[in-house]
């Protein structure tokens, strides 16, 4: 058995990890053994030598088992759940899980909280007025029992090694390192005791992953995890160079969902949406045909009212949307010129929604619920100067900072965009 030091100095030297080292190694982390400085250089090693998958599933495992892994295995049908990488606008959680419970599979989702210019889904649920996400591992097991889904937050005991490492690549410039990414999504979502998952992995300006070839091998390196601990693990690649629907914003997104779930709404939520479920269906040993007849019959917007109700929401808000919590002011956004619409800093979009205080810079912020951005204009449109590209819904925050951010994030020129299809590629 290698001492710590030796096992720094060996993935520094580019070496692969024996297993049973790696294992002990993310243990005595988690315990408290081995101290932070010690971790941080083992993170930087890992940023420029990468893991292998022989070393990839044991650090996983490793992290994984810091903590408590829900058990589910008493539901007999297949369990699915679906992760996003992050994006704006990505608010397909919110259609996804109801319609995939109503079609018999049940979807235990612990999601997380926006941060920087993605949302999370958590904040997005409680702009519903009363909606609890803090609920404990037990009720939230008797939800998936029960309606076939639930909608809660990271408990403490869930994987805490991932928490304790998270914090400390946030501040030791480790976070963007393709193993330590996948490892850590992948332990949070095996603890929740899934039999399948299907990996959003978004791609472009406002995502994580810049470029295809990057997205791809995130997404891979994800598929590789869960496979190798036995779960049936596909990741669609997805564009992410413009926003996902018209509503930036948690209530504004609440809102675009439940329209989506009414056979409205725009059709790229809907066809992700559908897209989604369809490989989660298929995964479940489900004809995927039904996500599409499930979201015409209203039975996927049956089942989100039933989990509003259940965790404590109003569910009136799918047929009175006016009470979702609403902005006072409204700035119309109208274009500075002529010409079409090349591309986007979807990043920056994200990060005017931000400036509103519809998400956060740091963890502790405050966030209100109510306001956001409407973006009116997709890639390609051709529109004129002074014509209404959206509207900022606000409170006196950060409005006309947030404009000419907008401004500057929406390019109009003569060129033509590059305007990829929305599912770009399948992985596994
Ligand atoms: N999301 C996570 O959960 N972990 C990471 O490392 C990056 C994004």
């Amino acid at each position: 058995m290698k001492s710590d030091v030796e096992l720094i100095a060996d993935k520094r030297n580019g070496l692969v990890l024996d297993p049973n080292d790696i294992k002990r190694f993310v243990v005595d982390y988690a315990a408290g053994k081995i101290p932070d400085y010690q971790m941080s250089a083992m993170a930087m090693a890992i940023y420029f030598r990468g893991l292998i998958s022989e070393e990839l599933g044991p650090w996983t495992e490793a992290m994984l088992h810091s903590g408590r892994i829900i058990d589910l295995s008493h539901i007999k049908t297949m369990k699915v759940d679906k992760h996003s990488t992050g994006g704006v606008g990505d608010k397909i959680s919110l259609p996804l899980a109801p319609l995939v419970a109503a079609c018999g599979v049940p979807v235990p989702m612990i999601s997380g909280r926006g941060l920087g210019h993605t949302g999370g889904t958590l904040d997005k649920l409680e702009s519903i007025p009363g909606f609890r996400t803090d609920l404990d591992v037990d009720r939230f097991i008797n939800l998936v029992e029960t309606i076939g889904v639930g909608l809660i937050g990271q408990t403490a005991d869930v994987c805490p090694a991932d928490k304790k490492l998270y914090a400390l690549r946030d501040v030791t410039a480790t976070v963007e390192s393709i193993p330590l990414i996948s490892s850590s999504i992948m332990s949070k979502k095996l603890a929740e005791g899934i039999d399948a998952l299907v990996l959003d992995v978004k791609v472009g300006s406002g995502a994580f992953m810049k470029t295809l070839d990057d997205a791809r091998d995130l997404a891979q390196t994800m598929v590789g995890i869960g496979e190798s601990m036995g779960k049936r693990t596909v990741a669609l690649l997805t564009d992410m160079n413009q926003p996902l629907g018209r509503m930036i914003g948690n209530a504004l997104e609440v809102g675009e969902s439940i329209d989506v779930l009414k056979g409205r709404g725009p059709d790229d939520v809907r066809e992700l949406t559908l897209a989604l479920a369809e490989v989660m269906l298929e995964l479940a040993g489900v004809d995927p045909s039904l996500a599409k007849k499930r979201l015409d019959d209203g039975s996927g917007l049956a089942r989100f009212g039933e989990i509003i109700s259940a965790q404590g929401g109003d569910r009136r808000v799918i047929e009175d949307p006016d009470r979702l919590p609403k902005a006072k002011q409204q700035l119309v956004l109208t274009a500075s010129q002529s010409g079409v619409i090349e591309s986007m800093d979807t990043r920056g979009i994200g990060m005017a929604a931000v400036l509103l205080g519809a998400g956060r810079l740091r963890t502790d912020d405050i966030i209100d619920p109510s306001v956001g951005i409407e973006l009116d204009v997709r890639l390609g449109d051709r529109v004129e100067k002074d014509q209404p590209l959206g509207i900022i819904h606000h409170n006196g925050q950060g409005s006309s900072t947030a404009q000419t951010r907008l401004q500057k994030a929406i390019v109009i020129g003569d060129g033509a965009s590059t305007n990829r299809p929305l599912v770009i590629e399948r992985i596994g």
